[in-house]
């Protein structure tokens, strides 16, 4: 019996070298390990014929065998497929080659760069302060009293009493011209938070642009005439800048900063786009001058806050806001 076996396991083992694909080897596999069929369970199954003291012997070498020729299987198995993979007649080489990945600058963030670019170049700095901040930044030194509907915790997530994740980059304000004497000409870009509902148009996350000019002699004529310069250079020179009215505590006076840009339609004419607001800005109050100490007679100021998300918006002809914030490679891939 144990001579049966062995010639059984030479004769499997030249079927499977011979074996030249999968479908071949499997019916290999079957023909002498199939469960019932198979060559090497008939032979196991005279087993009984044999004597009590052959029986032991044999049984361990049809186990031998069956491991055995399960490797050998196992390998040949693996060869054809790696010979599979290097056949060129079996390669489609036509198959388009899978692109390599390549990051791209989130859209939100490039809008930051390009108006950072812009002031950049009208003599303005990078300033940064931090996201979680107290109500003496956020809003008691920026002249707003704690009893002010934005103070409120309906719309400011507080972390603790008196700390706060700011709810506008005006606190950078604050914290510039506490550690630095005028002139000030900065640019502070950052993440805010505010307990809004999740929508097309609100985030509870979102980022701004801050600015801020201090020094003496600024007027109202340098606000707008810097905010004009600013927009013509972002959104081309035909672009047109209304400033209305508005109220900030921080500011006076106040206006909201609205734009009528000019695009090309796809048939290649010009059209004007309506008003759209961009951002809040104003003159400083001297209250916010003298909480940090500097001379309100003697120096000036604006300041400005502009959603970057929104510019997207605009740009990319975007209608909904929690696209730029879902990180859908599907959607980001297409801003390169
Ligand atoms: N901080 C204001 C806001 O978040 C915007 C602003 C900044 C207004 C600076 C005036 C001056 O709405």
């Amino acid at each position: 019996m144990i001579d049966d076996l062995r010639r059984l396991e030479a004769d499997a083992r030249a079927e499977i070298g011979r074996a030249a694909d999968p479908d071949e080897l499997e019916r290999v596999r079957v023909r002498y390990l199939g469960r019932r069929e198979g060559l090497v369970s008939a032979l196991l199954r005279q087993l009984g014929r044999l004597s009590r003291e052959e029986r032991p012997a044999a049984g361990a070498e049809a186990n031998r065998v069956k491991k055995a020729l399960a490797g050998a299987l196992e390998e040949r198995s693996r060869e054809l497929s790696a010979a599979a993979v290097s056949d060129p007649d079996r390669l489609d080489l036509t198959l388009p080659a899978r692109g390599k990945w390549r990051g791209t600058i989130h859209p939100v963030s490039q809008v930051v760069d390009d108006i950072w670019q812009i002031f950049r170049s009208l003599g303005f700095t990078r300033a940064r302060g931090p996201e979680v901040d107290n109500e003496w930044y956020n809003f008691v030194a920026l002249n707003t009293p704690l009893d002010h509907p934005a103070a409120d915790e309906q719309d400011t997530l507080y972390l603790a009493p008196g700390l706060l994740l700011r709810s506008h980059t005006s606190p950078v304000q604050i914290r510039t011209m506490e550690k630095y004497p005028p002139p000030i000409r900065i640019i502070a870009p950052g993440m805010v938070y505010r307990r809004d509902t999740y929508d097309a148009t609100h985030t509870p996350a979102f980022a701004q642009v801050e600015g801020l000019v201090v020094d003496e002699g600024v007027t109202f004529v340098d606000f707008k005439a810097t905010l004009a310069e600013f927009a013509r250079r972002f959104w081309g020179p035909g672009t047109q800048v209304r400033f209305r009215p508005s109220f900030f505590p921080f500011t006076e006076p106040s206006a909201e900063v609205d734009v009528k840009r000019v695009i090309v339609r796809e048939d290649g004419r010009e059209e004007e786009t309506d008003w759209i607001e961009i951002m809040g800005a104003g003159m400083v109050d001297p209250a916010v001058l003298d909480n940090v100490g500097y001379d309100s007679e003697r120096y000036t100021g604006w300041a400005f806050g502009m959603g970057p998300a929104r510019v997207a918006l605009l740009r990319h002809g975007v209608r909904d806001l929690r696209l730029f914030y879902e990180n859908d490679m599907r959607f980001l891939g297409q801003f390169t």
